[in-house]
Formats: structure tokens, C-alpha cells, sequence
């Protein structure tokens, strides 16, 4: 035990009084190595003594309640496992012939949610496809969110009577002047500009969008808040997390502000979401690990969970992918990227016990009793948030983590050699993540939870996976339980596809898309999530609820993803595109100016 541990585990919280009641003990440590004090100076002495302990002691006390402490050392890294192309599979035939069939189905689907939108809620924030009605996200009036959303989608698989009436949409009756207070988020309609060969309509409102968003990043250590007035172009705290933006939302613009500062010219717009990223580097606890929340005054993190789901997400996904959107050229974005893979499987990763699913553990931190020090402990928890996770680091692994001889050449399948180390075991992490999402579709509907939980050992005659507190049919279902049209399985599997070729990717997709059609599809039109996957019939869920508000009403993201899943690998190359964290994708690009530099 080291001084520092005795004396934060012997201190109660910084009080003036409680620093005195420490002094003598602390002060005979500092006697027995200071200097014989000369007796003219004892005074002075006295004094330093003093102000070192009370400093000491508020430094601590701040330390345990505002940041975050390290717990890398309290867990172990796994070993890893053998590596194989696609593990426990034998070879294959890679055919990347689109499945028209499929594919048609799928299209079929955006037709189905598209016009139900049209016909009952044009222009309105969001859909209720069973009340059959729109709403706004504020009541300053509708900034068209659901519009577009979807216009690339529209774009992608060719839908030009409704990309043209959305088109119209945008240019006569879109507006962002509403004075009141929105949750930034990714305009998407750099994706448009690019999709329709340049329209000069999609950069133009894309410019004005994000100058009414710019005012974000005005707080002292240029981490955004949370929210913006777009009319009066003021930014503000989440009122729920008062002086706190969550990493997620610190790393959310980054993609589409970079493009934008390139395509304008206008660097103001790189330099702020570079700032955010230098920021966060250098904010980062040792050993590459980010809490989920972070102080926008001094730009620190703050002591909060540690997790790659809900609050976390796009942080992690856009390290990868700003290191991928210019060439590969900014090696910090790479070095960030690195170490936060290296944390995330020295602390993060796991295997359960009986079905030998990979999985991500969440980190927490509690306070103990009776004593003030603080230690965390891992919950076995994963959201279905996570599941980006597996298709990222795949990618990664062929792209930051191919060796040198093959950097540009990885085949697909890719074989070990042309991996690095890190690469092998980025590759079969990501690809056993993927197993573990497509098997937290196994339920009563074929549905994924919002959030699983793992067991710790074996439960014998159970899954390694379950729905924490879940409720029997007929009662009101615990919100892990629900399955609100998340893409982010599809996503992974889009991606593993394309890297491997292997059928079953397509396979798993599939069971997917023919669930969501058979329960969440509204037959009036529309989908509707779905508020317990393990109860058939199912409840749909239609009420309007904060965490729904940006709900993916006509489902762009997932059905972006299964089309481009049965498709043939020239629609949007991976090596062409990054896509962002709501699935609109921006291409890859080499920056004219400076970038990268912190
Ligand atoms: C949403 O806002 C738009 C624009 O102000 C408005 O035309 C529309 O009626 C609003 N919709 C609802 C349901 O309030
Ligand atoms: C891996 O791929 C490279 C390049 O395509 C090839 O030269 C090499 O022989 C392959 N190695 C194995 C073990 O298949």
C-alpha cells in the first residue's frame, strides 16, 4: 500500500475541519523525510505543511468525485484465440451477384414506410404509423427529420418519383429558422449532395444547418453542449446532465463537418470537430479507456460509466472511420483508434461460459459503504447499440491493421498474412461480436433486444444471454425488452459481408428482414416497434416518448443496409465510402489542407 493509497483512504472529504483533523499524522510522514526545519523557519514550515495537506486533500476529494480513475489494472486481457477467416467455418464460395429477389423485398419495405409517411405526416418530424400521424420534434415547427433521413436512401435504390417529391419538398417548404432547442444531430444531407451528383441544393442546406449549429462548440474547452436554438443560433446544456455532454454527442459531427469544411473551404467547420477530437485525446484516462460523460467547462471526463453503447457509441465508431474518410493520412485519428481497441479488450471483452458468445461488459463506478473510496465494477451488459462494434473492427482490421505488403490488396476473404497481429485479433473479435448480435435475435419473434445481459457462469437448461427482470406475457414488458428498429446488426453484417463474402451473412440478414416484416410492419402502412420480442402476438409500440424521439420512423438506416447486403459489392464500395453513424454515407476523400494536426 502506497502513501497516496493510505492517505486517500484515511482522508473524509475536503471540509477545512476534516483537513486539520488530518494534519498530525500526515504532517509526521512529511517531517520524518523533510529537512531539520531551522527554527526561524518553523513558522513558514508549519505553513507549507498545512497548505500541502489541505491542497492534497482537495485534490483528492475533487479526484474522487469529478474524474475518473483508472481501473485498467483491475482486469486482465484475454488470450486469443486462433485465427480463421470466418470462424468455425469451412470455405466457401464468394459470389457477390446481387439477390434481386431480396433486394426487391427490401425496397418494397421503404415503399411500404415511405408512403405511409407521405400520406399522413409530409414534412413532419416523425411518423406514428398507428395513429397514423405526424408530430415535431419541437413546437417551433418541423425541421423536416424524417425527410432527410431518407432522401439518400431514395437515392440509393433508385426511387425517383419520391426522391423527386422529397427534392421539392426541400426546396420549397424546408426551414431550420425554429426558435427552440434541438439535440444536435448530423444533417445527412451531404449524403444527398453527394448521391445526386452535386446538387448545389443539398450543400446549401446543408451549410445553413450546420452555421445554425456552429454556436455548439462556444463553451470554454470547445466540447459542444448538447442542444442549440437554431434560430437564435445559442447553444445549451442537456437540462438533464447540467454541465455534462456525453461522449457521443462530443463525437458525433465530426464526418460530415470535415466534409463540409472541405467542400466549402470553410475550415471553421474541420476546426471545431478537430478540437473536439484533440480534446478528448488528451483527456483520455491512461490506457485509451472514455466514460460516457464529459465536463464541457474544463474538458475532462467525468466519473461515469464506461461503455460502447447508449452515450459512447459514435465516439468509438468515428475514430475508425475519420482515420478511413481522408485516405488514411491522419494518424492520430489512428493512434486514438488503436488504443481504444487495445482498452476495449484488455477491459472490455468477453467470452461466456457455455455458448462461447463474445461479448462487451460494461464498467460502473460505485462508491463503497462506509468508506469514500471509489471502485467499479463490470456489469455483464450489453446494448444492442453495441452491435456496430463487429463490423468496425473487421473493417479496421483490413484497413488501419493490414500489413504493410498487403495495405490496399486485402482479398476477400482476407488470409492471416495479411493481417497484422492486432488485425487478427481486431477480425475475430469483430466477427464472433456479430454471432453474439445475430444470436440475441433468437427470440419468440426473431427480434433483438434493446439490452442483454450475460450470465456470469452456467445456468444449466439457459441461454448465456437474457432480458434482465423480464416479464411474462401479458405484463408490461421491461424497457430492455423491446426491439425499436435498431440497424446497427445489419449494419455489422453488411460490412462482414462484403470482407468475407460468406453466405451466411446474407443468411442472417434475412431472418432479420423477414421478422421485421412480420411483426413490426404496420399493414396500413409503416413499421412499429415492438415492445417485448419474446410475446407473440406482439405489442406494438406507437406513444411518442423522449427516447424514441429520434426513432428511424420510416426505417432508412436498416433497409439502407439490407439493400446494399443484396446487392452487388459495386454500390458504395467500403473502400470508397464511410458510412455515418445514422447510415448515410460520405465519401472517402484526400484533404487539400492541413489536417490532423494535434
Ligand atoms: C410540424 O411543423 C410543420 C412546419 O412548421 C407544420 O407545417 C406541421 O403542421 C407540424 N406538424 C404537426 C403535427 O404539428
Ligand atoms: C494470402 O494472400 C496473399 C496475397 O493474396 C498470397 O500471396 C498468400 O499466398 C496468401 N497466404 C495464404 C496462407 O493463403
Amino acid at each position: 500500500m502506497s502513501d497516496a493509497g493510505s492517505t486517500l483512504r484515511n482522508r473524509k472529504p475536503a471540509t477545512s475541519e476534516s483537513a486539520q483533523d488530518d494534519t498530525p499524522d500526515v504532517a509526521k510522514k512529511l517531517a520524518a523525510v523533510a529537512p531539520k526545519p531551522e527554527s526561524g523557519s518553523f513558522l513558514s514550515f508549519l505553513f507549507l505543511v498545512f497548505g500541502v495537506v489541505s491542497l492534497t486533500a482537495f485534490a483528492v476529494a475533487a479526484g474522487r468525485y469529478l474524474y475518473y480513475q483508472n481501473p485498467a489494472d483491475y482486469f486482465w486481457p484475454k488470450p486469443r484465440e486462433p485465427w480463421a477467416a470466418v470462424p468455425g467455418e469451412a470455405e466457401w464460395v464468394v459470389d457477390f451477384a446481387a439477390d434481386l429477389e431480396k433486394r426487391n423485398a427490401v425496397v418494397a419495405a421503404f415503399k411500404h414506410a415511405w408512403s405511409a409517411y407521405e400520406r399522413d405526416a409530409m414534412g413532419d418530424d416523425e411518423y406514428h404509423p398507428i395513429a397514423r400521424k405526424g408530430t415535431n420534434l419541437t413546437e417551433a415547427g418541423g425541421i423536416g427529420y424524417t425527410v432527410i433521413d431518407s432522401i439518400d436512401t431514395m437515392l440509393i435504390m433508385g426511387l425517383t418519383d419520391e426522391y423527386d417529391r422529397a427534392r421539392h419538398w426541400v426546396e420549397n417548404s424546408m426551414s431550420f429558422d425554429r426558435d427552440a432547442d434541438f439535440n444536435t444531430f448530423e444533417a445527412r444531407l451531404l449524403s444527398a449532395y453527394e448521391l445526386s451528383d452535386g446538387d448545389e441544393l443539398f450543400l446549401a442546406r446543408a451549410v445553413d444547418l450546420a452555421d445554425r449549429m456552429l454556436p455548439v462548440f462556444d463553451t470554454p474547452s470547445g466540447l459542444p453542449y448538447s442542444r442549440v436554438n437554431l434560430a437564435t443560433r445559442v447553444g445549451s446544456p442537456d437540462p438533464d446532465h447540467r454541465g455534462l455532454v456525453s461522449t457521443a454527442e462530443a463525437a458525433t459531427l465530426q464526418l460530415e463537418f470535415r466534409y463540409l469544411g472541405y467542400l466549402t473551404d470553410n475550415l471553421d467547420y474541420w476546426d471545431k470537430v478537430e478540437n473536439v477530437m484533440k480534446v478528448i485525446s488528451q483527456a483520455r484516462l491512461p490506457k485509451g479507456l472514455t466514460p460516457i460523460f464529459m465536463n464541457f467547462e474544463v474538458g475532462k471526463f467525468i466519473t461515469s460509466e464506461i461503455r460502447l453503447g447508449s452515450r459512447a457509441d459514435s465516439y468509438f465508431e468515428y475514430l475508425l472511420k475519420q482515420y478511413l474518410q481522408t485516405g488514411s493520412v491522419e494518424t492520430n485519428y489512428r493512434l486514438m483508434y488503436d488504443d481504444a481497441m487495445q482498452a476495449i479488450h484488455d477491459n472490455l471483452i468477453e467470452v461466456s461460459k457455455r455458448q462461447k458468445l463474445t461479448y462487451t461488459v460494461e464498467i460502473h463506478p460505485r462508491r463503497q459503504m462506509a468508506s469514500p473510496e471509489m471502485s467499479w465494477v463490470r456489469t455483464l451488459k450489453q446494448d444492442h447499440l453495441v452491435c456496430f462494434l463487429g463490423g468496425s473492427l473487421m473493417l479496421g482490421a483490413t484497413t488501419a491493421h493490414a500489413r504493410p505488403s498487403a495495405a490496399g490488396s486485402v482479398s476477400i476473404p482476407p488470409n492471416e498474412s495479411q493481417l497484422s497481429p492486432v488485425g487478427q485479433r481486431d477480425w475475430t473479435t469483430g466477427a464472433n461480436l456479430i454471432e453474439t448480435c445475430v444470436d440475441t435475435y433468437r427470440t419468440a419473434t426473431g427480434l433483438s433486444p434493446e439490452i442483454v445481459h450475460f450470465r456470469e457462469g452456467i445456468d444449466s437448461g439457459k441461454g448465456d444471454w437474457y432480458i434482465k427482470d423480464a416479464k411474462p406475457p401479458g405484463e408490461p414488458p421491461v424497457y430492455d425488452a423491446r426491439y425499436i428498429l435498431r440497424p446497427e446488426t445489419v449494419e455489422s453484417l453488411f460490412i462482414a459481408w462484403r470482407l468475407t463474402g460468406h453466405p451466411k451473412y446474407r443468411r442472417y440478414g434475412w431472418e432479420i428482414f423477414q421478422a421485421i416484416e412480420t411483426h413490426c410492419r404496420v399493414p396500413g402502412g409503416g413499421y412499429a416497434s415492438v415492445l417485448n420480442v419474446e410475446e407473440v402476438p406482439v405489442t406494438w409500440e406507437d406513444k411518442m416518448e423522449t427516447f424514441l424521439m429520434m426513432a428511424d420512423v420510416t426505417q432508412s438506416e436498416t433497409l439502407k443496409y439490407l439493400y446494399l447486403l443484396f446487392s452487388d459489392e459495386t454500390v458504395l464500395p467500403l473502400d470508397q465510402y464511410v458510412f455515418n453513424t445514422e447510415a448515410h454515407p460520405l465519401p472517402i476523400f484526400r484533404p487539400t489542407a492541413r489536417a490532423g494536426h494535434f
